[in-house]
């Protein structure tokens, strides 16, 4: 009798570790795959289980969509709608459904539930976005970026102009782990967290990469090959809108920053954007906007994710 492997979840993007390159070819072959109408079962008759805590647009289109490609089933779980939103613990949650379901799917307003689902789960758990990371998402943004780069992140920079927020760590760490130079530039009382950077600072001892945190966006967007950036106001966050608004309000990305980053630098929203706030349509709406690319490349990301996890 052969023990059972371990069973293997997606929290931060750093639990791919060496996977992280070989899950970005292999999103590469099932996008060209999906191209040509070749789509093959690798999953049949898996089941997901998808919690959402908070709405989604791109994260669930893109996990049911790309389950579906691979034969698998998904199941849209809303809280409010199980016995989790009537006081079933996260623990007892998870034992229940390690029994009928193959992977659970979650997006948590806290990382520590998150953690205590994968805690408890027998089988694998991804992180759909909590506070603390969006892991799924920056595998997409990588893969984006190889797809322009052919390849190649070594000699690169890619700037973050705006909060220290969840999509900002998993870049951070994902960028750090691929030797990508990162930079970003996020007001006081706004910075990343400070265990992530150090984390992302030991990833790009080892791979070479050039880490470097301004305040200023000037200073992070010049050099740059990419200039990124999200929401001033993260879901959760919405009674600190105010304050928010007006810390951030040197933070736009528009067409007099984007000048000052390498000529042609592309432009990345992970979505939904607030349009006038963090980026300007034209900028958004630009010749050098990839943001419908890495809300696309969600889908391809997330099957090579899964088949990864699941295999
Ligand atoms: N970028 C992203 O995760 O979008 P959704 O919130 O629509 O899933
Ligand atoms: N930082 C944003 C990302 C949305 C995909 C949020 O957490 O709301």
């Amino acid at each position: 009798m052969t023990a059972a492997r371990p069973k293997r979840d997606l929290l931060s993007i750093v639990d791919l570790g060496k996977d992280l390159l070989p899950v970005i070819k292999r999103a590469a072959r099932l996008k060209a795959d999906r191209r040509r109408g070749l789509m093959r079962p690798t999953l049949r008759h898996k089941n997901a289980a998808m919690i959402f805590e908070k709405p989604s647009t791109r994260t669930r289109t893109s996990f049911e969509v790309g389950l579906n490609d691979l034969g698998a089933h998904a199941l849209y779980m809303s809280p409010k709608d199980m016995q989790l939103g009537r006081g079933e613990t996260i623990a007892d949650t998870a034992r229940v459904l390690s029994r009928f379901v193959d992977v659970i799917v979650y997006r948590a307003f806290r990382h520590q539930d998150e953690a205590e689902l994968a805690r408890w789960a027998s089988i694998p758990v991804i992180n759909a976005l909590d506070d603390r990371e969006h892991p799924c998402q920056v595998v997409s943004d990588l893969f984006t970026l190889s797809e322009k780069w052919k390849g190649k992140y070594v000699g690169h920079r890619l700037a973050w102009v705006g909060d220290g927020n969840n999509v900002l760590h998993s870049l951070l760490l994902g960028s750090a782990m691929v030797g990508l130079d990162f930079s970003c530039a996020t007001p006081d009382g706004y910075h990343p967290d400070p265990t992530i950077v150090s984390e992302a600072r030991t990833l790009a001892q080892k791979s070479g990469a050039h880490l470097d945190l301004f305040t200023e966006p000037a200073a992070a967007v010049k050099g740059a090959d990419a200039v990124y950036t999200d929401v001033w106001v993260s879901m959760g966050e919405e009674a600190e809108q105010t304050a928010r608004e007006k810390a951030f309000a040197g933070y736009q990305v528009n067409a007099t920053l984007l000048a000052q980053a390498r000529p042609g630098a592309l432009v990345m929203h992970d979505l939904p954007a607030h349009r006038g706030l963090e980026i300007t349509d034209d900028v958004i709406d630009g010749p050098q906007s990839i943001v419908w690319d890495q809300a696309e490349n969600r889908l391809h990301a997330q099957k090579a994710i899964l088949e990864k996890l699941l295999a």
